[in-house]
């Protein structure tokens, strides 16, 4: 696998990839991999000649007070497991490579409405961020495709509005999210539980289960069961930020008919700010 920091390496390098007739499949992570990262990378990898991680803690999309400094960084690592998977090309940039002049009073690229609403709502800042360094990792490498994990799935959805809107030559994958044998979903802040944290944390999945059968036995009356699953959260020790039944199609309050819906969470539980989306297809009778 090769390793470069530096933006001039990396053009040279893809040049010459691209030159061979070579597709190229990017996978943008933050650092710190579990099993998720590395099913992207497995994906990426049945889908494109060669597979780009970019391992960048992206200051932007880290509001006031929240952990940007003690956020994982496990290089070494990270490294290991990537080369075990079969990546091609770690490109690990500094924070000045990719914000030369700084992230503040610079272009960005903001996505409206579906950066405003759930994790938008509580985390103001953080889709512009993510979606101008998505951007800016788009520009500076150029693949095929770009592969991301279903577990952000309005994360994911800011991107495809941002490709869409900016006809970025880019075909988004979304994947399927990687849980532990007990649901939890894979996440590099589930490290900041503590062992009884964690020995609740599949709480959270469990209750987007119990919902989401409630939805596929036809109860339609969304606010309640919002409200239920919140009391449930908070009544095992978790503090709910948003549990939100939405249409799976753009994230909008769905009619009571709406077949496509997501149901999705973000609760705070100790340090960790856990966040989990399950879809479901509500049966319409024929
Ligand atoms: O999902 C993440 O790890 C980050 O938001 C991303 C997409 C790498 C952008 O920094």
């Amino acid at each position: 696998m090769i390793e470069i920091s530096q933006l001039s390496n990396l053009r040279g390098q893809l040049r010459r990839w691209r030159a061979a007739g070579e597709t190229l499949a990017l996978i943008p992570t933050m650092g710190n991999l579990h099993a998720g990262h590395l099913q992207l990378v497995r994906t990426a990898r049945q889908q494109a000649d060669r597979c780009v991680v970019s391992l960048f803690v992206n200051p932007m999309q880290f509001g006031e007070g929240e952990d940007y400094a003690s956020y994982p960084r496990t290089y070494e690592d990270d490294k290991e497991k990537l080369r075990e998977v079969g990546a091609d090309l770690l490109y690990a940039p500094s924070v000045d490579e990719v914000y030369p002049k700084g992230d503040r009073g610079r272009t960005r690229v903001e996505v409206p409405g579906i950066s405003e609403i759930l994790c938008g709502a509580s985390r103001p800042a953080h889709f512009v961020g993510v979606s101008t360094v998505v951007c800016k990792f788009f520009n500076m490498i150029q693949p095929n495709l770009a592969v991301f994990g279903e577990k952000d799935y309005q994360q994911l959805m800011v991107i495809r509005q941002m490709v869409e809107d900016l006809c970025i030559p880019v075909e988004v994958v979304g994947v399927p999210t990687v849980r532990e044998p007990d649901g939890l979903a894979l996440s590099s802040r589930n490290g900041y539980l503590t062992h009884e944290e964690r020995s609740i944390a599949n709480c959270l999945y469990k209750t987007l289960l119990k919902t989401a059968a409630a939805i596929e036995r036809a109860d339609s009356d969304y606010p309640r069961l919002e409200e239920e699953a919140s009391t449930e959260l908070k009544a095992v020790g978790f503090r709910p930020d948003y549990f939100s039944i939405r249409s799976a199609l753009d994230l909008s309050t769905p009619d009571p008919d709406a077949p496509e819906l997501v149901i999705l969470s973000a609760a705070w539980l100790g340090k960790a700010r856990l966040i989990d989306n399950l879809r479901v297809t509500r049966n319409t009778p024929v």
